[in-house]
């Protein structure tokens, strides 16, 4: 395949490398792939890079009250163009997932400033606390709590494996949890926000690009599946006695690959909890959790449904009850309009694709106007440790933020 030109002169290479290596052993498992949950000493240690990065250069730091971190080149104010992503990962993920978002909008802010550009609007960088959901079960926590889509009161009693409450988390690194909510102000300050993340799929290395922006993210959500069977013995009681939650929940997991290929979707079941938990026992109860997502909401709605309806008959067979509860559920988005438009008109010739993945630039866009750039993946694998961006595309992907940024703060 013939390789794109992309003739914009890529960011050098060093001070990539460089600011890569320093965030790259935070978190940091090895082959386990990185670790990096919401209000954790991990976290902390994030923040602490950020707040580095920002006093390298010179750019002034803060912790709204939603616990986003923002660095401003220019004084804080509204009209702002903001561009990062996120530093909290998924278990076992990634090196790129938010953080290529975050380190190229700092390097974005380098290149300008080499090149002397002085933009007529501030700049900002920020790092969206708990984007993944990874420790509390919501995806784009201070997004949505910052714009005002997540109430307040249901993220502080938010729990985390341990019994440990969101609440409790962010009284632990310190920061206030009665503060949480809608964030008027900062919000205000956003005149645009552009973020840039790693492609979750092989849409760019397919067209032979190293760029990419987005057109829209497909609607998706979590739904918790709880079935309640009856706890027994393994060795004695026979499998016609049994009320086994495990039998409906194997079901209801063959049932939404099977929902999704006849919809046109996607459902994964990617996280289950097995209670007791005995080898030697059959369980008492099964909660499962659905991530489901689909190009429009019709289909969306219909995967679910397929789903729920098969997880409803396998439990009446096997004298389970199952309750199914939605955790979170989000819209499309369609990153349209004027600045998709500007974008393509700064970038010349990239490639536009869709995402079934979500973001925080996916919360923002129903208020502030955003969008988000793609930098190719060659396998397309996200959410594991062999998540990959060669370093080169990364160079690339900084050159095109600068670009784009350039464009809306110097106009
Ligand atoms: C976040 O990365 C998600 O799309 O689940
Ligand atoms: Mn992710
Ligand atoms: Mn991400
Ligand atoms: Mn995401």
């Amino acid at each position: 395949m013939t390789e794109r030109v992309d003739d914009r002169p890529r960011a050098p290479r060093e001070p990539f490398e460089r600011t890569w290596a320093a965030l790259a052993k935070i978190g940091d498992r090895g082959a386990e792939g990185y670790h990096r949950f919401a209000w954790t000493p991990v976290d902390l240690a994030l923040r602490g890079w950020f707040q580095n990065q920002a006093q390298l250069r010179g750019m002034s730091c803060e912790r709204d009250r939603n616990g986003n971190l923002w660095a401003w080149w220019g004084r804080p104010g509204p009209g702002a163009v903001v561009t990062g992503s996120h530093l909290d990962s998924v278990p076992g993920g990634g090196a790129f997932d938010g953080p290529l978002g975050v380190v190229s909008a700092f390097l974005a802010v380098d290149l300008l400033r080499a090149r002397g550009v002085e933009p007529a609007r501030p700049i900002a960088v920020v790092d969206f606390a708990d984007e993944e959901g990874a420790r509390f079960g919501v995806a784009c926590v201070g997004s949505r709590l910052l714009t005002g889509s997540l109430d307040p009161e249901q993220a502080r009693g938010l729990r985390d494996a341990g019994g440990v409450t969101l609440a409790e988390a962010m009284r632990g690194a310190a920061a206030d949890p009665a503060a949480i909510g809608r964030d008027e102000q900062a919000l205000e300050r956003v005149g645009a926000f552009v973020e840039l993340h790693v492609e979750q799929g092989r849409g760019l290395a397919g067209l032979g690009a190293p760029v990419g922006v987005a057109s829209a993210i497909w609607p998706h959500g979590r739904w918790r599946y709880a079935f309640h069977g009856a706890a027994d013995h393994a060795g004695t009681t026979r499998l016609a006695d049994r009320r086994d939650p495990a039998l409906p929940f194997a079901a209801t997991v063959l049932a939404a690959r099977e929902a999704a290929r006849r919809h046109g979707g996607l459902a994964t079941f990617g996280r289950a909890r097995i209670e007791p938990g005995a080898t030697n026992a059959v369980p008492s109860r099964v909660d499962a959790w659905l991530d489901a997502r689909a190009p429009d909401t019709a289909t969306l709605t219909a995967i679910v449904d397929g789903v729920t309806a098969a997880a409803r008959a396998a439990a009446a067979e096997h004298r389970v009850r199952v309750e199914v509860a939605a955790e979170s559920v989000t819209p499309p988005v369609e990153f349209g309009g004027e600045l998709r438009d500007r974008i393509r008109g700064v970038l010349g010739e990239v490639p536009v694709l869709a995402t079934g993945a979500g973001h925080d630039a996916g919360v923002l866009a129903a208020h502030v106007p955003s969008a988000m750039l793609f930098v190719r993946n060659p396998t397309g694998v996200s959410h594991s440790p062999a998540e990959h961006a060669e370093t080169g595309d990364c160079l690339a992907g900084v050159a095109a933020l600068a670009a784009v940024l350039a464009d809306l703060a110097c106009r």
